[in-house]
């Protein structure tokens, strides 16, 4: 039975029993069949961090893990010259990525900026650029980027406006619901629903709560409800319960996001996509290569002890809390000061876990 026959006898049936039931929660008719197409097609994004999700990283975790449709590459920001630094270069370069889709991003509140790297990242082929009204850190919301534009509609206004008249790039934004409070989004997307984006991510937090307190799901459903874009969900998916959870709070969203928790679980976007709770069962030795990967590429590529030793621990930061016991993880790899010890710390973190 192909996709249009399921869904006629979807809608067949959803009226009959209608007519003859209260549906739970009140469905309407959309929200149903929003609710069956999550359950068969939805899509799930990896959210960019800077400094952790790499081509290396993104390259690997789909070799090992899979279960993301697109990755996002972290933001390339200029330093007040029409310059794009070499790292950020490496980063997007189609020769040096493997995953399916890349999404470059752009943090800037600045038009000739945004034109600029639109064109530039033009050049490897790519056709959207993702821009962050995200970014939490007062040393860049001070200078009304990040979340610290949401509030200032005008610009972003003008910005959006120069993108589409200048270039053809197609546009999407990644965005907090606002710096101060959640209100500032909704004078946002007015703006935004004049414009053609490709779509909304919505991490649902304000920027001045950095990564601290809960998600606001009352005020994504806020956005939900004051916007014509699609709108993609950000924001603690961090186990499979908790992203059934979203799903059936948020029926009409069949697109997700998933950032901090991916380093935490690499394979928690496959298990959700499969819609399983267990792990495969040589799931240690496929994280054990995984790590031999990255650790391997992170070293070729760092100078120098210290370099290397910070990034693998920044990523065990991450990895350990999901060892049956974080702390001690964690602290065994500090302790690790040199790489024979690292790698057999990792190797006894590993056996401990089999
Ligand atoms: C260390 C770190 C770096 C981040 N870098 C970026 C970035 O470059 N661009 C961006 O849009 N968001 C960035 N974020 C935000 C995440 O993409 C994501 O929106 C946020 O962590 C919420 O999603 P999560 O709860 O699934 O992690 C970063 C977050 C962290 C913790």
């Amino acid at each position: 039975m192909d996709e249009m026959e399921k869904e006629s006898i979807q809608k067949k049936l959803y009226k009959v029993l209608s007519e003859h039931f209260i549906l739970p929660d009140n469905l309407n008719f959309s929200t149903y069949l929003c609710r069956n197409k999550n359950n068969m097609g939805f899509k799930l994004y990896a959210s960019p961090l800077q400094g952790f999700t790499d081509f290396r990283f993104r390259n690997a975790f789909h070799q090992y893990f899979g279960g993301i449709d697109t990755f996002y590459a972290p933001y390339i920001r200029l330093d007040g010259k029409l310059v794009v630094k070499a790292s950020y270069e490496r980063d997007i370069l189609p020769e040096n990525n493997t995953t399916p889709e890349l999404i470059p991003q752009v943090i800037t509140n600045d038009a000739d900026e945004f034109l600029f790297v639109a064109k530039y990242i033009q050049q490897f082929g790519y056709k959207e650029l993702n821009w962050n009204l995200g970014c939490p850190y007062p040393m860049v919301t001070k200078r009304g980027m990040g979340s610290g534009l949401i509030s200032d509609p005008d610009k972003i206004d003008h910005i959006l406006n120069r993108a589409h008249s200048e270039t053809n790039i197609i546009v999407s934004m990644k965005m907090r619901m606002g710096y101060e409070n959640s209100d500032e989004i909704l004078n946002a997307l007015p703006v935004l629903d004049k414009y053609p984006l490709r779509n909304i991510a919505i991490h649902a937090r304000i920027g001045k709560q950095l990564y601290k307190g809960g998600v606001d799901l009352d005020a994504f459903q806020k956005c939900i409800d004051n916007t014509k874009h699609t709108l993609y969900y950000n924001g603690d998916i961090t186990s499979v319960a908790e992203f059934k959870s979203r799903q059936e709070r948020f029926p009409s969203i069949d697109n997700w996001m998933i950032g901090r928790g991916l380093i935490v679980d690499p394979f928690l976007p496959g298990m959700i996509k499969n819609n399983t709770y267990d792990y495969p069962e040589n799931r240690w030795e496929i994280f054990s290569q995984f790590h031999d990967t990255i650790y391997e590429q992170y070293d070729a590529a760092l100078s120098g002890p210290v370099p290397i030793k910070m990034k693998m621990q920044g990523f065990w930061g991450y990895f350990s809390q999901s060892f049956s016991n974080p702390q001690k993880t964690f602290k065994k790899i500090k302790k690790a000061n040199n790489a024979i010890h690292y790698k057999q710390a990792v190797r006894e973190i590993l056996k401990g876990e089999q």
